[in-house]
């Protein structure tokens, strides 16, 4: 079963999953489990029952995907999203109601953070609808029970759950009223027949889910989000999504941690009130660990004035807040800044990286996350981008023993997360 391309293949043309940005071990897995589980006794067994059955087609599917979600994942996203939706329906002038798709959605996490959003600032139920889509049936059954466990309320603030949620025994139940807001659907991605028919979606989510595709399948997926999104819409992606969009005409919306992307040529939207929380991280909390939020930072500093007059002191959170804004200049000058001060530090070399990556530098970016790698040598973000690096460059070897180690180090994670 060991590097079976036949499943390699069958995954990437199915769904999309690229063996070369999740590693090999996910899918061993899932199939070698499968395969127990079917009674089919060995690979070639498999493959003749996987050729011929629906059913463990889509078993297959279930026991390779990745469901991880949990609510207000990414907050920000969630304020930017409620100014700009506001924003939106005072230009439609009650013509119509508001679109939102999250694709994919999962067990309905994001779906209906969504919907909680836009209720919690005012926005009348009548006036927006949110479809959730997902390619697997069973998370879409969970979203459809709406009950959920402590893994999907993660962060400090849980304030929302009290306003939306019933304590039950097993769980907490989402309330009609947010659940009337969201239908669900199963569907595909790479399906060209996809919500055929739909009218535009204001805004799109399409959050950690490119993450596991190969280039050309990415720029597929965006050509049909885009083709979803209204012109004049929004289209939400996870934070490690963004260089590829810039590739593609779409360009930051610039409103800090919401990695909200919009058209080239659409005007820029009157700004949103700054609402910006310190450095990002991919890695999630633990569930309810306590996560500092500060609703202000300090102004970022003038990092473009010369620095040799008056070394200007920037912290991590104000790189952070550059990079994601697209300011890819003024970010890699305050990462200088910060390296000068302070010397060798993983995340300011991790975001050179990052940004040199973006800028289509990928010798000078992969210098960088080595140097991030040499001072934190479980640096996740670190790791999985320089596997993506040398794995489009075809050093599968290379790439996949960084996959392994990021998967040993997020283990390690997981387990302390669970103690
Ligand atoms: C990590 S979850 C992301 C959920 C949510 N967007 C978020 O960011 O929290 C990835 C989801 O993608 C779904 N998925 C994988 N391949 C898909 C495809 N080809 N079409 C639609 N959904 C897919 C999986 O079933 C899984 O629920």
């Amino acid at each position: 079963m060991e590097g079976d391309p036949r499943f390699f293949k069958f995954l990437r043309e199915r769904i999309g999953l690229d063996v070369a940005s999740v590693g090999p071990a996910l899918i061993e897995r899932a199939v070698t489990q499968r395969c127990a589980a079917s009674g089919a006794g060995n690979a070639d067994a498999y493959w003749g029952l996987l050729l011929g059955s629906g059913a463990e087609q889509q078993a297959l599917i279930e026991a390779v995907i990745v469901p991880e979600t949990w609510f207000l994942r990414y907050p920000e996203t969630f304020v930017a999203l409620a100014k700009l939706a506001q924003a939106r329906l005072a230009e439609l002038k009650g013509k119509r109601e508001l679109r939102i798709l999250s694709l994919p959605c999962s067990t309905g996490e994001e779906p209906y953070s969504i919907a909680m959003a836009l209720l919690d600032v005012g926005i009348c139920p009548a006036m927006f609808k949110v479809d959730g889509v997902d390619i697997s049936p069973l998370s879409v059954a969970k979203a459809q029970r709406g009950v959920y466990g402590r893994n999907s309320f993660r962060g400090a603030d849980l304030t929302f759950r009290e306003r939306h949620f019933d304590a039950m025994d097993d769980g907490y139940r989402l309330s009609d009223r947010v659940r009337q807001q969201v239908r669900l659907h199963v569907g595909n991605v790479l399906d060209p027949a996809l919500l055929k028919g739909e009218p535009p979606y204001d805004f799109v989510f399409c959050r950690n889910l490119l993450i596991y595709f190969d280039v050309e399948t990415q720029q597929r997926v965006f050509e049909v989000l885009k083709g979803l999104n209204d012109k004049s819409g929004a289209l939400f992606i996870g934070p490690a999504e963004g260089s590829l969009l810039a590739r593609l005409g779409m360009r930051p919306l610039g409103i800090a941690q919401s990695f909200a992307f919009v058209r080239d040529d659409t005007p820029p939207p009157e700004p949103a009130a700054p609402y910006v929380r310190p450095a990002p991280t991919t890695r999630p909390p633990p569930p309810s660990a306590p996560v500092a939020r500060s609703r202000a930072m300090p102004a970022v500093p003038q990092v473009a004035t010369p620095a040799a007059e008056k070394p200007v002191q920037v912290t991590l959170e104000q790189i952070a807040s550059l990079a994601n804004e697209g300011k890819s200049q003024e970010a890699m000058q305050a990462c200088e800044q910060y390296l000068k001060h302070h010397g060798p530090h993983a995340q300011a070399f991790y975001w050179l990286g990052l940004l040199n990556d973006v800028g289509g530098d990928a010798r000078k970016a992969q210098d960088f996350y080595r140097k991030a790698l040499y001072l934190q040598p479980q640096h996740s973000e670190a790791l999985a981008h320089l596997a993506m690096l040398l794995a489009a460059q075809g050093d599968s070897v290379g790439a996949r023993r960084l996959q392994e180690r990021a998967a040993r180090s997020d283990r390690t994670a997981d387990s302390e997360r669970k103690r």
